[in-house]
């Protein structure tokens, strides 16, 4: 760990913050508003196509320096560095990773990894990604029947599936090829839906499992391949409809699956980073090797705003920092990602599995508890749907909840009003998280309704809503391949900062190991006679209650 974490709470940019937070506990946002009429111009960032208002936090002029301090105290900087040379930042792995160099365009950058230049096999990949692509939309490979593909099923979990699954939706504007359909889990109803709706001469299936260990991805993969050779298929053509995303090319071919239908994964890319690789097939299938390639061009304009951009103009530097204010300084357990755009309903799962599982984490990278709350919960869901579910709770619950709202100025489908409405949703309640409303505003409303005195002091203290809930406001042209490259990478490096204050290794997960080793175990026992014995009496007479149930059936 580098030297100045040591003590991370007790060094003086942190004890400056808590400092800086006393002062501005009593302050209002709204008063911030009063005070300052350039506050929107001042807290108002741009990159890669993306804007960032983050006028509406618990901030003053002197914050960004503070939390800036802060950040540097951690050797930020040289840990961006760190990420972009492609040192081992992933210790407990030891390797690196390397997401960012998926999406380098320069056709002549290099990168060593251990010696070796990466960056020609990411090149030749996506070239025969490409031609993959075109073979399938031209109709020159074709199906068991002699039938141009029209469907695709994507066999995957986690980041094998999550990201494809966000872009292939988020992007359905651009669709010019396949029809995209996603299986992850071993509930037998996800897979089974999936196969009602394809027919085998014309599906393509692609198992993305970048160990090909994965039990969920592996048992979905035996039901389609045995879907496919009881409805016509032959050992002989599932080469031609099965293709495989892997760094584990034995486990492939051991599966049955043919050398040539293989495409790489690499070890220095995490799963929840690797939409980018190869695990991105369904997205080119869908959009087209062309728009997939501007989703890339997209993301690498961000990591050159995040590599190049000084700290307090770094736009994921700026949304990371705001985070850890919150989370170690006003105490915030979770962070809420509100997109106002159906497209990208998928995104707050997305970031779910970015975030938490890159820093959900309680021992640093020395393996030293912490003594400070890490990651939040990320939670979200696409307005403004939410405004009639759970954005109660964040008016007037007593939980502090910091919010994204993500909303793109032009929309894809102009019907009606409905886009300026739903800007309007946003803007109102992004307003109304930051204002509230003063027992004084309620009893004013409630007597311009001409009710009497009697139900205006009964009713006014439930109309009070306090505000001062923080929130961003992230904003593009239109959502397109370019602009949804960003806003993912500018996430990603969000959550790559947050883990370096933390000192924490966002590039592993440990925790996910413990429920795969014990499922082996009880997976076991729910298939014998044996008595149970897996420990505690709990999972013991629940195994016996499975047992009993699926003999009766
Ligand atoms: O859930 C843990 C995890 O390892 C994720 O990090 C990963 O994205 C997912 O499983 C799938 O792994 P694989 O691509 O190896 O099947």
């Amino acid at each position: 760990m580098p030297e100045q974490r040591e003590n991370l709470t007790s060094s003086q940019p942190w004890q400056a913050l808590e400092h800086h937070q006393k002062n501005l506990q009593e302050t209002s946002m709204r008063a911030l508003f009063e005070a300052d009429p350039e506050r929107f111009p001042h807290f108002l960032l741009k990159a890669a196509g993306l804007t960032l208002d983050y006028s509406k936090n618990r901030i003053n002029r002197e914050t960004p320096d503070k939390l800036m301090a802060l950040a540097r105290h951690c050797a930020l900087p040289e840990r961006i560095e760190a990420m972009f040379r492609g040192d081992a930042i992933n210790r407990t792995e030891a390797r690196p990773a390397l997401h960012i160099a998926l999406r380098t365009t320069d056709p002549s950058a290099s990168l060593m990894v251990s010696g070796e230049d990466i960056l020609p096999e990411v090149r030749q990949t996506l070239d025969r990604m490409a031609a993959f692509v075109a073979d399938i939309h031209s109709g020159k490979r074709k199906g068991l029947s002699g039938q141009a593909f029209t469907d695709v099923v994507s066999i995957g979990i986690g980041g094998s599936y999550l990201g494809p699954k966000l872009v292939t939706e988020a992007l359905t504007p651009f669709h010019n090829g396949l029809r995209s359909h996603f299986v992850a889990n071993i509930d037998g109803s996800d897979i089974s839906e999936v196969l009602r709706q394809v027919k085998p001469e014309t599906t393509l299936f692609l198992i993305q499992s970048k160990s090909f260990g994965t039990q969920e991805t592996l048992a979905n993969a035996r039901v389609a391949r045995d879907w496919f050779l009881r409805n016509g298929g032959s050992e002989s053509v599932i080469a031609d409809h099965f293709v495989a995303v892997t760094t584990n090319r034995d486990a492939a071919t051991a599966f049955g699956l043919d050398e040539n239908n293989l495409f790489p994964m690499w070890d220095w890319v995490g799963g929840r980073y690797s939409l980018w690789s190869a695990i991105g097939l369904p997205i080119a299938l869908s959009i087209g090797m062309d728009n997939f390639r501007a989703l890339l061009a997209g993301a690498h304009e961000l990591d050159e705003h995040f590599r190049t951009a000084p700290l307090e103009q770094n736009l994921p530097a700026v949304m990371a920092m705001l985070g850890i204010w919150y989370n170690n300084f006003w105490h915030a357990e979770s962070h809420a990602i509100l997109p106002y755009d159906h497209y990208l309903a998928s995104l707050p799962d997305h970031l779910q599995q970015l975030d938490m599982e890159s820093n959900g984490k309680r021992v640093a990278e020395d393996g030293e508890p912490v003594n400070y709350p890490t990651g939040p919960i990320i939670w979200g869901g696409v307005g403004a749907n939410g405004q009639h579910a759970y954005h109660q709770l964040i008016h007037q619950g007593t939980r502090l909840i910091p919010c994204d709202f993500i909303i793109p100025l032009r929309t894809h489908n102009p019907v009606g009003n409905h886009h300026t409405a739903l800007f309007a949703n946003c803007l109102s309640q992004s307003q109304a998280m930051m204002r509230g409303k003063t027992l004084e505003e309620a009893r004013q409303e409630l007597s311009e309704e001409g009710k009497s005195p009697e139900d205006i002091d009964r009713l006014a203290p439930h109309k009070v809503i306090p505000g001062n809930q923080p929130n961003n406001l992230l904003m593009m042209d239109q959502l397109t391949p370019r602009t949804l490259g960003a806003l993912i990478a500018l996430y990603e490096h969000r959550t790559f900062v947050q883990g370096v204050i933390w000192g924490l290794d966002s590039f592993d997960q440990w925790g996910v190991e413990l429920g795969k080793q014990l499922g082996k175990g009880i997976l076991r026992q729910l298939e014998d006679d044996q008595p149970a014995n897996s420990g505690d009496s709990s999972t013991d007479g629940l195994i016996e209650l499975f047992r009993h149930t699926a003999q009766t059936d």
